[in-house]
């Protein structure tokens, strides 16, 4: 396919557009432009604290010292640091999420720190060695959940990547949380895929289900409706799966695949909630906003029944649950306690933001089971 030129700002048939050439001519002559030297208050002269010394100098900071409040609807497209001085010709850089409401959440400064302070390596955090042969249906049971998340975890970076450059960098926090969440999840597909592989057991199956669910997620529309369907819908169920895994470990392994994966997959939620609640807040169309969003609610609960009635799901849980095939039976009543956990905490959160789905959700009740 023929690609269009690139085009690169050079004038006069020079390597130097006529105001660099005049800068080139006074630089020859010894003269300086040294403006940059003088630029005065209040962008200069800052002394960013430390208010907690033992913790490091964090963004919260840093926000505190200067420029910390990002505009409702900042006026340039650019990449130019939030408090810069700028040239009044910078380019637009063609930026389609440029209000503050689109993307902001109010805990996402300390949700980034936070983030880049508990990053953790699979390779070597995680006690491999701890990893014991386990009866084959046990095994089983933890590769297939294991297939299932390595199967999911990575739209948790696919998505924010799709909408990240599309957002203006004024709102730098959430650009640099949505990072540590793609990098999060590249790392909870590495332990999943190395929990399968590394015990005697495998990669398993994966259902059509599940992927149409992720390319619900993957296509949204718009920021906000595949972020609620994914940080708060879907992520917020995979918590729930996540603290099953490490109720349901078998050793100090997965109890710490489990464990860690949880503290991310926290802050992923909590981000989506708040972020939620601040779009809602904030939308000039406030009352409009709340309807599409419960109408995008309707459809999506009626999704959760099919997406969760997967025996690639709740049989291996089941198992685990009732320690071997044999304790099946058993198994699936703690599963069925598992689901009405998922509903509750799912409407908790909604209710956190502010989008009281209690009376109006389609999840039902009990499990359909
Ligand atoms: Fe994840
Ligand atoms: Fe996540």
């Amino acid at each position: 396919m023929a690609q269009a030129p690139i085009t690169v700002p050079v004038t006069n048939g020079t390597l130097l557009t006529e105001q660099q050439q005049t800068y080139v001519d006074e630089l020859k002559k010894g003269r300086f432009d040294l403006e940059w030297l003088r630029d005065p208050k209040p962008n200069w002269g800052i002394r960013a604290e430390m208010r907690k010394p033992d913790r490091g100098l964090t963004l919260q900071d840093i926000n505190a010292a200067y420029a910390g409040e990002p505009e409702d609807k900042p006026a340039l497209r650019t990449m130019a640091p939030r408090g810069s001085v700028v040239d009044d010709d910078l380019p637009d850089m063609g930026y389609t999420y440029n209000e503050k409401y689109q993307v902001w959440a109010d805990n996402i400064v300390p949700l980034y720190e936070e983030a880049t302070a508990r990053q953790w390596s699979a390779t070597r955090d995680i006690p491999w060695d701890e990893l014991k042969p386990l009866p084959d249906d046990l095994e089983r049971a933890q590769c297939q959940i294991a297939t299932f998340l390595t199967e999911v975890e990575m739209i948790a970076s696919d998505f924010p990547a799709k909408w990240l450059w599309q957002m203006n960098q004024h709102f730098h926090e959430v650009k640099m949380f949505l990072c540590t969440q793609a990098m999060d999840e590249a790392r909870h597909l590495e332990v999943f895929r190395k929990r399968a592989l590394a015990n005697g057991g495998g990669l398993m199956r994966c259902l059509t289900g599940t992927e149409v669910f992720l390319k619900t997620i993957l296509h949204a529309p718009t920021y906000v409706q595949g972020s609620f369907l994914m940080h708060v819908l879907g992520e917020g169920l995979i918590l729930d799966i996540f603290r099953s895994g490490e109720f349901l470990a078998k050793n100090k392994t997965e109890k710490e695949i489990y464990r860690l994966c949880i503290q991310d997959e926290a802050r992923h939620v909590s981000y989506g909630t708040m972020h939620l609640k601040y779009f809602l807040e904030h939308h000039p169309e406030r009352e409009k906003a709340i309807a599409d969003m419960h109408m995008l609610a309707d459809v999506a609960e009626l999704g959760i029944p099919g997406f969760l009635t997967n025996p690639y799901i709740i049989e291996p849980l089941a198992v685990l649950m009732g320690d071997g095939v044999k304790g099946i039976d058993k198994g699936m009543e703690a599963v069925r306690l598992v689901w009405v956990r998922m509903r509750e905490e799912y409407l908790n959160r909604c209710a956190l933001a502010g989008f009281d789905r209690r009376e109006l959700t389609r999840v039902p009740e009990q499990a359909p089971f």
